[in-house]
């Protein structure tokens, strides 16, 4: 790719493109950081990035974000009793996606509707339509999205890169390596990392459990790697029988996350994890780790 010609040609169509103000969706990820900063160059302060807390987000990632995009009058709302709201008692993955999705759209037409913007511009790329498209998964920002949203127009700058590609454009851009190199993580967060309904206390517990799995992995490298939630199981702590959580360590190679392949970690690094998550975590009693490859699995786990 002609990564210089790229940002060039796609700041350019940006400025084209928007006659007055836009909304930008930015999760904090490569994708959506990426796209904010093209859209700036491109449009300034017409640029509106709203940051939306839906307490799906890693621990800490709502503050890092309001930290790193200070400069950009960043909107930030909180909404994460409105997602926990609607999340209540939605067990099937695809009607959890749909409700996150909807909910993202609604939120964004709301602060569209404030600030007077007519356009709205999101960092879906290649593979997330490829997937919503072939019937694998609605990406939330791509087929959960309802289709009635009230803006001019939707525009995807990314939507034809790899993640690989926007990592280089990432860097010839010289955004900080936290941010190129950073692991993927879905728009629905934590949501699809839980099987079943969404409840505070199981985000309290695969929130705490994934920290410990990205402090614990960052050496070996992964493409990606997470903690999930899985369910409940029998374990025993001191002389009790405990019913307590089981969590799922997930850390894989790929290039575009279309394919993917577990890491051979050591058994050191995989017993450190264990023993810190279900010593640090209360309520967790068992960890397991996750050896399939993309496919038959996903990568994630909703
Ligand atoms: P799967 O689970 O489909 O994930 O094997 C492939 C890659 O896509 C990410 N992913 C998402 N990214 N919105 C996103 O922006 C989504 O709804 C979504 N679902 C999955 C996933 O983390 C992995 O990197």
């Amino acid at each position: 790719m002609d990564t210089k010609g790229f940002i060039r040609e796609t700041i350019e169509a940006i400025r084209e493109k928007v006659k007055g103000k836009a909304l930008m969706a930015l999760s904090g990820g490569v994708d959506s950081s990426v796209c904010a900063y093209l859209s700036h160059k491109a449009i300034g302060s017409d640029l509106y990035p709203v940051f939306i807390d839906t307490g799906l987000m890693r621990l800490d990632e709502p503050a890092n974000i309001k930290e790193t995009f200070k400069e950009m009058n960043l909107g930030a709302i909180n909404a994460k009793e409105s997602f926990l709201d609607s999340l209540k008692e939605v067990e099937e993955p695809e009607e959890k996606r749909k409700v996150i999705g909807n909910l993202f759209i609604r939120v964004f037409e709301e602060v569209a509707r404030d600030v007077g913007a007519r356009y709205l511009i999101q960092g879906t790329i290649y593979p997330d339509r490829i997937e919503s498209d072939g019937g694998i998964k609605s990406h939330h920002n791509v087929g959960g999205m309802p289709l009635d949203y009230d803006f001019e127009e939707v525009i995807e700058p990314l939507r034809d890169l790899y993640k690989d590609e926007v990592r280089e454009v990432a860097r010839a851009l010289s955004l900080p390596d936290e941010m190129s190199e950073r692991m993927p993580y879905p728009g629905p967060g934590m949501a699809v990392r839980i099987l079943g309904e969404v409840t505070e206390e199981k985000l309290k517990i695969v929130k705490r459990a994934n920290k410990i799995v990205e402090e614990e992995i960052k050496a070996y490298k992964p493409w990606q790697a997470f903690a999930a939630l899985l369910g409940k199981g029998t374990g025993v702590k001191g002389d009790r029988r405990v019913y307590g959580w089981i969590i799922s360590v997930r850390a894989v190679e790929s290039r575009d996350g279309m394919t993917a392949d577990f890491l051979r970690l050591p058994w050191d690094a995989l017993e450190r994890m264990s023993f810190r998550i279900t010593g640090e975590v209360p309520g967790v009693s068992r960890v397991v780790y996750d050896i399939t490859p993309k496919p038959p699995a996903t990568i994630e786990y909703e």
